[in-house]
């Protein structure tokens, strides 16, 4: 299948069901085991500025450093969508947001990313209309959290669910296949789902909200201790893991006699 044919049949869920399962995935082995798990779409999420790279936050995030990943995942040759985020800065305008998805597609990306609403718009309408698809991101946007003083929830006034409504129908108007929705409340986040035509996919949005849903791969699998948001269901420890492994080796390497090579 193409990149837009995977597009178009996660956009398609939004009719049939069943609810669309994304993940975060940053290099091949993990895009490689999302992939035979039965993962819907794989992103590669400039959340790997954090979880990855070891920065604060995701305005760190060059194209550079996706196009790096997006081409490890692409090695995968996944059967899932694999989606590109477009970092901070890298689309200020259509023409130039077109030349950087064109460069995540190069990469191996089958869609792109990008934040925000009524001001993306025409950005994305260039890049739809170059023939890659595009996921939206609404709600709260990572990208904007030094302007936004901090990690804040979404929808919480009839304002704020108005605005997040006029976002989703510019982007739906440019063309986009899904919208991503984050640390949008649950009751906004299920009307929103209700009033929008293409998959929505939550992340801490509370369960059973959107019509599919994002977690970041690390939160999922426990590999990132120091932070761990407050919505995460980790499903394993693999941090804990890697320390006993660390430290069964390092004991075995310091019991281990010399051998006597004279
Ligand atoms: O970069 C990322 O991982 C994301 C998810 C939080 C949706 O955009």
């Amino acid at each position: 299948m193409t990149g837009p044919e995977k597009a178009q049949a996660i956009a398609s869920r939004k009719a049939s069901g069943p609810p669309v399962s994304m993940l975060t995935a940053y290099d091949y082995p993990t895009a490689r085991l999302f992939d035979e798990a039965g993962i819907d779409v794989l992103l590669v999420g400039d959340s790997l500025g954090m979880v990855v790279l070891g920065y604060p936050d995701t305005t760190h995030v060059t194209l550079d450093h996706m196009l790096h990943h997006v081409a490890a995942v692409a090695r995968a040759k996944p059967r899932a969508l694999v989606i590109g985020d477009l970092p901070i800065a890298t689309y200020p305008d259509p023409a130039t947001a077109l030349a950087n998805a064109c460069r995540l597609v190069d990469a191996g990306a089958e869609a792109v990313k990008l934040e925000g609403g009524v001001r993306q718009a025409a950005k994305v309408r260039a890049i739809v209309e170059a023939g890659i698809p595009v996921c939206g991101h609404l709600g709260m946007l990572p990208q904007r959290v030094l302007e936004e003083g901090g990690y804040k929830k979404k929808g919480k006034t009839p304002e704020q669910s108005a605005a997040l409504l006029e976002g989703a129908q510019s982007l739906i108007d440019a063309g986009v296949f899904a919208i991503v929705i984050e640390s949008v409340v649950p009751d906004t986040a299920a009307w929103l789902t209700a009033r929008i035509p293409v998959p929505t996919i939550g992340i801490g949005c509370g369960e059973h909200t959107c019509d599919g849903e994002v977690a970041v791969a690390t939160d999922l699998i426990g590999s990132f201790p120091w932070f761990v948001p407050p919505f995460a269901k980790p499903e394993a420890d693999v941090a804990s893991q890697i320390s006993a492994a660390a430290a069964a080796y390092h004991s075995r390497v310091q019991r281990a006699p010399v051998a006597d090579l004279g």
